[in-house]
């Protein structure tokens, strides 16, 4: 029975394999979509992360910083200043919540607490999107997995200042201010935003009523009939007109090019529309989120690991970016659990457990090299900036990953 399933993946694969790809009349490979051979070990992932988390804990002492990245080929976090307009603060206190979940250890809520309650007082941002990045990860998980009920003012309240950067007339939340971004003069709106809207739905689900789920769906109903190509591929930013809505431009700012495809751009779609989907048990979020994982699956080099954007020349530039492949692991584990077909399920499934395996073998993983989980991603390359280096948000959305397949596996 088991031989018998095997042929038939084995038949699969070669199929799929063999097919090609046209973007802009040029022919890329697709990679083989299902491995049937899983080398993966979840209890040593999470206790690589612990063993990784016992050397970079006691070094981080100073709570007004928080760790950022590692630069290539070096061993320790860089950190920055918890500073209002840096979206990732949350992200560290995250990965803490993550391991107390994992291993029930109080040492790890101790310090979770610790690097959450000092930034109580970024609920108050309006200034960009990234709130719902800053807060969710730290509060939201300290409410949910760490039982700190006390959280759920601060929650609601940063889910009302995200709420005023909602524009009806667009029918999007502006994601960032113009003063910052110059390039652009009107109503910008960026993929990244999607992972926001996670934090307006637990709202309306906490009491804070449904206007939050209101935005979320709109903003997300606006972003899939915008900022997506016909063939499941997103743009970065698209600038609306603030008075008629109307799109003036699709740009980047972290792509290689304005028409490119970023790898984490995708990513934050796939996470996104599988979260949408959860929250509001929509069909069409549902099929939208496994159109744009078929054509993200279809782009993916054999390590399953994405250059940090799809549109770059690698026989020129081998960048990775590990960051995007840890945010579609973790959506695709989710996005497994939703779909009905046995087979997509499977697909899904062993996609994300793939990138789990690349992400946690020595050619992606930190242990023994630095004090990250994960080597390997890329902030903004076209920018100039954070090239190969270990993200924080790399190894949070690693480790949420983790924490999805353990409950999968337990339930
Ligand atoms: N949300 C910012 C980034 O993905 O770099």
């Amino acid at each position: 029975m088991i031989n018998m399933r095997l042929v038939l993946v084995a038949l699969l694969v070669c199929l799929i394999g063999c097919k090609d790809v046209e973007k802009n009349g040029v022919k890329e490979s697709a990679p083989e979509m299902l491995s049937v051979d899983h080398q993966f070990s979840l209890e040593k992932a999470i206790s690589d992360c612990e063993s990784q988390l016992e050397i970079s804990a006691p070094k981080l002492t100073n709570l007004a910083l928080h760790p950022r990245l590692i630069e290539t080929n070096k061993k320790e976090w860089k950190e920055i200043k918890n500073d209002r307009l840096m979206w990732t603060s949350g992200f560290y206190p995250g990965i803490l919540w993550y391991m107390y979940n994992l291993t029930k250890n109080e040492k790890w809520k101790k310090e979770a607490i610790k690097r959450t309650e000092v930034f109580e007082d970024f609920k108050t941002i309006t200034e960009h999107h990234d709130i719902g990045f800053m807060m969710y990860p730290a509060f939201g998980l300290g409410f949910e997995l760490g039982d700190k009920k006390e959280y759920k003012d601060i929650l609601l309240t940063s889910a009302a200042s995200l709420a005023t950067r909602f524009n009806p007339k667009v029918g999007t939340i502006k994601s960032w201010s113009n003063k910052m971004h110059p390039r652009w003069k009107q109503h910008i709106t960026i993929i990244d935003n999607m992972l926001n809207l996670e934090l307006l739905f637990w709202a309306s689900n906490h009491g804070g009523g449904p206007i939050y789920k209101d935005i979320a769906i709109k903003h997300a109903e606006t972003t899939m009939n915008n900022h997506f190509r016909e063939d499941g591929t997103s743009w970065h930013v698209i600038e609306y007109d603030s008075i008629t809505g109307e799109v003036l431009n699709r740009n980047t700012k972290q792509g290689y090019a304005d028409d490119s495809r970023w790898s984490r751009g995708q990513a934050w779609g796939i996470y996104g529309y599988t979260m949408v989907y959860r929250e509001t048990g929509d069909k069409k979020f549902l099929d939208f989120a496994q159109k744009i994982t078929d054509a993200y699956l279809k782009l993916l080099p054999a390590d399953y690991i994405p250059h940090w954007d799809f549109d770059i020349d690698t026989t020129k530039d081998n960048d990775r970016d590990a960051s995007a492949a840890a945010v579609v692991a973790s959506g695709l584990l989710e996005l497994s659990t939703y779909v009905e077909d046995e087979k997509d399920q499977e697909r899904y499934y062993d996609a994300a457990i793939k990138m789990l395996e690349s992400l946690s073998s020595p050619a992606y993983a930190g242990l023994g090299k630095s004090d990250s989980f994960l080597l390997h991603s890329t902030g903004a390359k076209s920018l100039g900036h954070e090239i190969d280096v270990a993200l924080i948000y790399a190894d949070y959305y690693y480790i949420e990953a983790l924490n999805r397949l353990k409950k999968m596996k337990t339930n």
